[in-house]
């Protein structure tokens, strides 16, 4: 990566291609747009220091270009290590009104391809900001930014980093590594940064469990908005969002006919509905596993066949997992697929499939087919194609969703984080949703966006089902 200190980016001269991708994307990206025009002369981040851990991509570009038009400074890393799109990370840098040579972006911190330790230096950097203790805001998905800061704090108030376990995964073993030598460096870099932090606003279902056990231990340090129980998040992002992605990462990385396949989707959360949709949508026939009877009850309804892995996993072609939980595909499982059984997660963390188990096996082979997509051969000449090594695939092998679903989920983030930033002497050190006003604010735009004509309440429409005539529409236990 280049850079000279104040950014590392694959290449800055990708600036270009990564500006005429943000342009298409502002376009298809209403609700990012809105809010710039509605803020136009508020400036509302005006003083705020935005330290960003969310998949550098092209829609990403584009939230981050709208956080600086609304007033904020900003440091950007990726969360995952194959989800960055060079181009965009280098139209970010390099802004609008700069060059490669003179660039007037934003510092970024990704490149698509990073080892943990690298991951773990750029999260450090994207929170690290010179002559201030600290960010205002972090601008968290999957909560790794959030995870290192407070990591940081108790580790400081113990005056040591503990040793970490032989069993320990890898990557907790990077973090320990990155905060002894922070530790070493500097004592209360951690405690200042978490001094400094007004708030965190969080993107998905994986990070919002990260803050609500912080939350319910009473050790979270800022008070915290989940961003994803927004349902113009959840219920859009994650589930059309990968109805779009999946089967783009799929494609891309193998090319294979998913027609008349069978095709296994372990969870029928949101994630789980969209990606069995698309995987039907291609004629698939779509195999569910679920702990849930709710969830396998809708799946059911849906159409789909209900079972456990072990019962399916010979007739299985791909499986994909969506759960948010470890451990779905084991070692074990893998050996027992089909010979070239495709095998995927699109769940934030890469522990759905027992990856650190297949790594470690002497006798399997990995024979690398292209980046991010390995056959893993075993002894006995079976072999499974494992996509970007276990990680979110939908962005290691694909783009990650498409800019009109992230508009709704990044017009919560920037409404999240002016939210925060401007009121945070409001909120305790909790976890809390934004609310359901503008959750329908951010719907509005999208409809009228696509051409939607919204049918409005009459006032005796409006008493009879006892709703205000302008909205909310819902109470808050309605699920959608
Ligand atoms: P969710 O909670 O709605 O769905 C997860 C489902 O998995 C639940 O229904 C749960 O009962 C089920 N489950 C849990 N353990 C299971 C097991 N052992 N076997 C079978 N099913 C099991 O969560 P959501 O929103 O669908 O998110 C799932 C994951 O995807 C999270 O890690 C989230 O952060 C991530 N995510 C990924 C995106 C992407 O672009 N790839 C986008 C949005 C979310």
């Amino acid at each position: 990566p280049s850079g000279g200190g104040g950014f590392a980016i694959a290449d800055p001269e990708l600036a270009d291609e990564g500006r005429h991708q943000i342009r298409l994307a502002e376009q298809e990206m209403p609700g990012l747009m809105t809010l710039r025009r509605e803020y136009a002369e508020v400036f509302p981040l005006r003083g705020a220091r935005i330290t960003g851990s969310l998949h550098m991509t092209v829609q990403t570009a584009v939230l981050i270009e709208t956080l600086v038009a609304l007033g904020a400074e900003v440091r950007w890393a990726s969360c995952n290590i194959f989800s960055t799109d060079d181009a965009a990370a280098a139209a970010a840098v390099v802004g609008p009104h700069g060059t490669p040579d003179a660039p007037r972006g934003v510092p970024v911190f990704a490149w698509k391809g990073e080892t943990l330790e690298e991951y773990w230096w750029c999260t450090e950097q994207a929170l690290t900001w010179p002559e201030q203790p600290g960010p205002t805001m972090i601008l968290d998905d999957g909560g790794d930014a959030t995870l290192l800061v407070h990591k940081g704090v108790q580790y400081e108030r113990a005056g040591v980093v503990p040793h970490p376990a032989d069993d320990d995964p890898d990557e907790f073993k990077v973090v320990l590594a990155t905060l002894r030598a922070s530790l070493a460096a500097d004592p209360a870099k951690w405690t200042r940064a978490a001094e400094s932090v007004l708030g965190v606003s969080e993107e998905t279902t994986t990070g919002v469990n990260r803050l609500y056990q912080l939350a319910a231990q009473g050790e979270l340090l800022f008070p915290a908005i989940n961003v994803n129980d927004s349902v113009t998040k959840s219920k859009f992002d994650n589930k059309y969002g990968i109805r779009h992605s999946l089967v783009d990462g799929i494609n891309r990385a193998t090319d294979v006919l998913i027609g008349g396949k069978v095709a296994v989707i372990c969870g029928y959360g949101d994630v789980g509905k969209g990606s069995a949709e698309a995987l039907r949508g291609q004629g698939a026939r779509v195999v569910i596993t679920e702990i849930d009877p709710i969830c396998a009850l809708q799946a059911q309804l849906d159409g789909y066949q209900v079972a456990r892995l072990d019962s399916v996993l010979g007739q299985a072609d791909i499986v994909i997992t969506t759960t948010g939980n470890r451990d779905i595909i084991t070692l074990d499982h893998m050996r027992r697929m089909k010979h070239r059984a495709i095998v995927g997660n699109v769940g934030h963390f890469d522990n759905e499939i027992e990856m650190a188990a297949l790594q470690r096996m002497p006798d399997v082979q990995r024979v690398r087919i292209k980046p991010q997509v390995d056959e893993w051969v075993f002894p006995d000449g079976k072999s499974v194609i494992v996509l970007s090594e276990g990680r979110l695939l939908n962005l290691g092998n694909a783009t990650g969703h498409p800019s009109f679903v992230m508009s709704s989920s990044f017009a919560n983030q920037t409404i999240a984080q002016v939210e925060l930033f401007t009121k945070h002497q409001e909120y305790d050190n909790e976890v809390y949703r934004l609310p359901k006003v503008l959750d329908e604010k951010v719907a509005r735009i999208h409809v009228e966006a696509l051409g939607g004509e919204l049918t409005k309440l009459s006032k005796d429409q409006a008493e009879y089902i006892d709703v205000d005539v302008e909205g909310p529409f819902k109470p808050e236990h309605y699920r959608y």
